[in-house]
């Protein structure tokens, strides 16, 4: 069984993702999504969104990276994808899930749901532009507003060459409003050869149980709830599917107090100084929905408005101070943080 971390725009980037990766259990990650409109993008543009690309397509930690593209044209498509191809992504996904307005406007993301022979167009021509070796994927919603043609949609995007389908079990219209529609990521899986990933509302174990029981597939991709529960992947694949009781929950928030530490560290080398404590606010939002040291850690940074202010406050609650201003890695030099003896004490 494959455990998938999704795509997620503004909020699950290279810096997420690395951190999120640390604990380990995802088979694959997928990057945010880089447009494609009418011109072919410039090698900086897919590094920007998948830095990973310099690092052979892995997280520090080791998982491999597919990088996602969303458009409609299928020729640009294609001709970003071989560009892309030279990068030597872990994989190539294509969005059609997206419901976002502005996206959906320029005919991109769930809207092209409404038309399956694009689909197939759009899967054929990127497949036919990349070297057979390199796995193409494609995410899709269940349709625009309802679900009749999701099959239909399915079958188009895996006969015009997409490998593996994650299905997000909602329509765009029903956006991100629970529950996720289960049973109908079975209705596609039955009407594939290809395998077929499930994917939305997955936050606890239990649910990952449910999921898979109701979806009848193997695959789970995790996007959310990965956010907010960082060992979750780790703690499914270990067979521990009941809720953490209190004890280990508070054991697995003091192994996330370096992670934090580490997340903080790369979120100043990545983003303006202005923008840091809102991604760390961001973080520790979700979190806070599972461990009760977030939620006090959350509550006493939410009204601060510099990073240092910030800093001071994840000191005084546990969290390993940084540099001001750290060093650029080299790749893969997170590798050697010592992650058994991380792991264990979450354990
Ligand atoms: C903030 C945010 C950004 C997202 N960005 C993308 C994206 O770039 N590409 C994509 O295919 N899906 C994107 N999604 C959808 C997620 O990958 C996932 O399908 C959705 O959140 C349902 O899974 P979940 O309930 O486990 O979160 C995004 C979702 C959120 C909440």
């Amino acid at each position: 069984m494959r455990l998938l971390l999704a795509p997620m725009e503004g909020l699950l980037d290279d810096v997420l993702r690395a951190t999120l990766t640390r604990p380990g259990g995802y088979d694959h990650a997928v990057s945010e999504f880089a447009r494609v409109s009418g011109t072919l993008l410039p090698d900086r543009f897919f590094r920007r969104i998948a830095p990973e690309l310099d690092c052979d397509s892995r997280t520090a930690a080791g998982t491999p990276v597919r990088v996602q593209l969303l458009g409609s044209d299928p020729q640009c498509m294609a001709d970003n994808a071989a560009r892309l191809a030279r990068l030597r992504p872990a994989g190539i996904d294509l969005n059609f899930g997206c419901p976002a307005p502005t996206v959906n406007r320029h005919r991109g993301g769930a809207v092209l749901l409404d038309e399956p022979e694009l689909l197939f167009r759009i899967a054929r021509a990127v497949a036919a532009a990349l070297p057979p070796e390199l796995p193409l994927s494609a995410k899709m919603r269940l349709g625009v507003r309802d679900p009749a043609r999701a099959a239909e949609c399915a079958q188009a995007l895996a006969d015009g060459g997409a490998r593996l389908l994650v299905v997000h079990a909602r329509t765009k219209l029903d956006g991100y409003r629970p529950p996720a529609h289960w049973e109908w990521v079975a209705r596609v899986a039955d009407a594939v050869a290809v395998p077929v990933v499930a994917n939305g509302e997955v936050w606890t174990a239990a649910d990952w149980t449910r999921c898979r029981a109701v979806s009848g597939v193997a695959d789970v991709m995790l996007g959310r709830g990965a956010v907010a529960d960082p060992f979750l992947a780790r703690r499914i694949r270990a067979g521990r599917l009941a809720p953490p009781a209190a004890e280990e929950r508070d054991a697995e928030w003091c192994a996330l107090l370096p992670l934090l530490g580490e997340f903080r560290d790369r979120v100043r080398r990545k983003v303006e100084a202005r923008h840091a404590p809102g991604r760390i606010k961001q973080w520790l939002h979700l979190l806070a929905r599972n461990y009760p040291g977030a939620q006090r850690l959350f509550a006493e940074i939410r009204g601060l408005r510099t990073l240092d202010e910030v800093d001071r406050a994840l000191a005084l609650h546990g969290v390993p101070a940084g540099t001001p201003n750290p060093p650029a890695r080299a790749p893969g030099a997170w590798d050697r943080v010592d992650d058994d003896a991380l792991l264990e004490s979450a354990a």
